[in-house]
């Protein structure tokens, strides 16, 4: 459970919020890396995420309070008249400070408002919790204004304040998870013309999230190269993006595209028709061809895409060998990689079984335990309540 904002907000700013607001981390459960690329995923929100507390103030700023990263003696202030980058420790700040100025470039002009903002989604696992920071930050300014975003435009513009205030040139995926999924469903995101089709997760199967607890410095640079590749792959096939290739054409300029890029095509390609595959397989509650999709996609995005490590692909193998017998649906990395989660289908009544042996075998090889959680399909980012 989180800690609440709203009682937070109420002992540090001595008053009691205007609106509350929820927004929640995600889990991938396949089409990953092919955001970027037109593609097709399918995400899921989870029921762990950020809440926030916030009340309008006369002054044009915003004074934030939270846990986020480590709890705030005092609020930390961000002018409205100087919405900037910042650098160091505040950097965190920008997820908030990039969503203010979009808006602003949109003509959404944020009345100044303190904020409370308390989390139980780890940051750093590759849940997405800068996603869900700017979901929130969004959604606590509409609440003030009254000024309603449709959810797309929305993901759009905290895609934007990502890219031009935190430095990450992400997909659309995490926005659109975060702010658009539906409760016991899966949600399959057609990245090139946003379109969204909810897809029900079979009963019976638990979400469990195994967080590697590593994120390898790595991360942010290559993401950059995997989309430079993914981008020269294109012009050499052709085509304006990865999603309009088939295996064909990627087999048959193999020669000019060379190892490196013939292999990131190849994942684009197969994973994109894995997520085809997947949402049938998930609509028949197919679940041997849901675990055959899963390492699929893994043994892809590990040996194909090279964003993958060895906590994540240890994590992966032990899901397997614990065995369908027991109880074991599917499992994968989940989200850019080098770190961060793996995500784990498994059947309800095996969860903690399942749970142990991940957590005991991981332990074994590395020396410290995962961070385990089991989760359940959940809405994406609402206003709680707004007074
Ligand atoms: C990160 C990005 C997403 C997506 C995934 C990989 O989470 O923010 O846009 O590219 O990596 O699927």
């Amino acid at each position: 459970m989180i800690d609440p904002a709203d009682s937070r907000f109420r002992s540090v700013f001595g008053r009691a919020p205007e609106a509350l607001v929820r927004a929640p981390g995600r889990i991938n459960l396949i089409g990953e890396h092919v955001d970027y690329l037109d593609g097709l995923v399918m995400p899921a929100a989870i029921d762990r995420g950020i809440e926030a507390a916030a009340a309008k103030i006369e002054a044009p700023e915003v004074r934030v309070w939270t846990t986020l990263v480590g709890e705030s003696e005092r609020p930390h202030l961000i002018s409205l008249n100087e919405l900037t980058i910042r650098s160091g420790k505040d950097s965190w700040l920008n997820y908030l400070i990039g969503v203010l100025a979009m808006l602003r470039e949109a003509g959404v002009e944020s009345p100044g408002f303190e904020i409370a903002l308390t989390a139980d989604l780890p940051t750093g696992a590759g849940l997405s919790s800068s996603a869900a920071l700017e979901t929130v930050t969004a959604l606590v300014v509409e609440a003030l204004t009254g000024i309603e975003q449709d959810p797309v435009d929305r993901a759009l513009l905290c895609q934007k304040a990502e890219h031009e205030f935190a430095g990450v040139p992400c997909g659309i995926m995490d926005q659109l998870a975060v702010g658009a999924s539906r409760a016991g469903h899966a949600l399959m995101i057609d990245c090139r013309d946003h379109s969204l089709k909810p897809v029900p997760i079979p009963r019976g199967i638990a979400l469990v999230v195994a967080d590697s607890r590593v994120k390898h410095a790595l991360g942010d640079s290559e993401y950059r190269n995997r989309r430079e590749d993914c981008e020269t792959a294109a012009g050499i096939l052709g085509v304006s993006a990865l999603r309009d290739a088939t295996l064909d054409q990627v087999g048959a300029k193999a020669d000019a595209l060379g190892d490196r890029l013939f292999r990131r095509a190849r994942h684009a390609v197969t994973e994109i028709e894995r997520v085809r595959e997947f949402a049938i397989a998930l609509e028949n509650a197919n679940f041997p061809a849901i675990g055959r999709i899963m390492r699929t996609g893994h043994d892809s995005i590990r040996d194909d895409f090279e964003v993958s490590c060895e906590e994540l692909d240890f994590l992966v193998d032990a899901a397997y060998d614990f065995g369908s017998e027991r109880g074991l649906i599917g499992a994968r990395m989940t989200g850019g990689g080098f770190g961060g989660s793996t995500v784990n289908l498994v059947r309800e009544d095996a969860t903690e079984v399942f749970a142990d042996h991940l957590s005991s075998t991981y332990l074994q090889k590395f020396g410290h335990p995962p961070s385990l959680f089991a989760t359940h399909a959940a809405d994406g980012a609402r206003i709680v309540s707004l007074s």
